[in-house]
């Protein structure tokens, strides 16, 4: 049976849930790349922290659009313009229920989780904060939840702090406490670290963050592809995700604000939609989430999130979490016992993540090597130096796990680890 063949044969469905027993197989058909042969051996995808593949639902929903509804939105009186608008919008309603965010309204489309922090940076932290002010985050931080704050610290002569880890990667939820202030105008933190997989006990920082009437900003973007989350349970202020850690298409991503303060905020970027008249003397800017979506947006791109995100709400997030944390813990116990190998990011709490240094190799090697056998893996310092620095390492080793991988994939990367010995021995 050729590839195609294969795919066509094994794709029951597109977007439906594969009912009854959760199971791996049935839902692999629905994510065409993962057929493949890679170095002659079947692809075994685990750097789904980095990327997450797309089920066929997202391809499809893309392809459909572009043959069938594509027209610019919010402008034009014709059919086709309507109807775009409406898909357009209507993915902004999924979204929405998706985070339990009480508008749609609320809901702002970015390029990403980087884009939603730097707009949330360049609007409501140049507004808010000022000379001699404090911006809160923590050592586990990714460059993208680190750069936007020190470049606004800087013009603000304000201070950048940065609440400490432990050894296991896990926030020292007294020191985070101690650090706030009357002069902390900004918390951001992860939801869950790319890096190490902690989940932060996120309930309990924004309570923290609230009493000094600090913001919170939550980079959300390693979270949403594994936990529900309820913005409004959570009484974060932002949370910001990216659609292609979501099985979602790339250059899409979601700011979730709310409305009180997406109102106040100044706007990001200038440009049509964003306007409710112009003239050369003086422009009145439209209302939310529009004032914020500046120029042509992804429809595409946010059709296709919707798609993705329906996918995941199919499955089942409670699903999907038991399957991902019994992929975790299998990984987590054989690593163990294997010598020389050291576990970077070891909290009670984890989502997803085995991050990993091997005594003597360097993890590009490790990468390298588990390439040959078909296995993806990413290698480096995770766009978070400072996580690495804390560690008092160069780089680790990460598989990250998703709801299509399977046991059988976690004993192929086993596998591939006992080759990477058998080279370096
Ligand atoms: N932030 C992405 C990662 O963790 C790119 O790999």
């Amino acid at each position: 049976m050729t590839v195609a063949a294969k795919h066509q044969a094994l794709d029951v469905t597109t977007a439906q849930a594969p009912l009854g027993a959760y199971d791996p197989q049935k839902i692999r058909a629905n994510f065409p790349i993962l057929f493949q042969q890679v170095n002659g051996k079947p692809l075994v995808y685990l750097d789904n922290a980095a990327t997450t593949q797309k089920p066929r639902a997202v391809i499809d929903a893309i392809t459909r659009y572009y043959e069938a509804d594509n027209a610019n939105i919010h402008r034009g009186v014709h059919y086709l313009s309507q109807h775009a608008t409406q898909r357009y919008e209507n993915s902004r309603e999924t979204v929405r229920r998706f985070l339990n965010a009480a508008e749609p309204s609320e809901i702002v489309f970015v390029r990403g989780a980087t884009e939603g922090i730097n707009l949330i940076a360049q609007t409501l932290g140049r507004t808010r904060v000022r000379a001699g002010d404090e911006v809160l985050i923590t050592a586990m931080e990714h460059h993208s939840n680190i750069v936007p704050w020190q470049i606004l610290c800087e013009e603000k002569g304000a201070m950048l702090r940065v609440a400490p880890i432990n050894d296991a990667g896990e926030l020292i939820l007294d020191e985070f406490a101690r650090l706030l202030g009357p002069r902390t105008k900004i918390v951001a933190v992860p939801h869950v670290s790319n890096a190490l997989g902690t989940i932060n006990p996120l309930r309990q920082m924004v309570e923290l963050a609230h009493r000094h009437n600090a913001v919170v900003v939550v980079d959300g973007a390693q979270a949403v592809p594994h936990l529900a989350v309820d913005v409004r349970a959570l009484d974060c202020d932002f949370y910001v995700f990216s659609g292609h850690k979501l099985y979602g298409p790339t250059g899409i991503g979601v700011l979730y604000g709310k409305s009180a303060l997406l109102n106040a905020m100044p706007p990001y970027q200038g440009g049509g939609d964003m306007i409710l008249s112009v003239t050369f003397e003086k422009t009145t800017y439209n209302k939310i989430p529009h004032k914020f979506e500046a120029g042509t947006p992804d429809v595409s791109g946010v059709i296709g999130l919707a798609a993705a995100i329906n996918y995941v709400n199919e499955l089942g997030l409670d699903r999907i979490e038991a399957h991902e944390r019994d992929l975790l813990r299998q990984a987590t116990e054989s690593l163990s016992t294997i010598p020389g190998i050291r576990l970077i990011g070891t909290a009670k709490e984890k989502a997803s993540v085995l991050s990993f240094v091997m005594d003597g190799i360097h993890p590009h090697d490790i990468g390298t090597i588990l390439d040959q056998e078909g296995i993806a893996i990413r290698t480096g310092h995770h766009c978070a130096q400072p996580v690495m620095e804390r560690f008092g390492i160069p780089a680790t080793a990460r598989a990250s796990f998703a709801f299509y991988n399977t046991r059988e994939e976690v004993n192929a990367l086993i596998k591939g680890i006992d080759r990477v010995r058998e080279v370096f021995a």
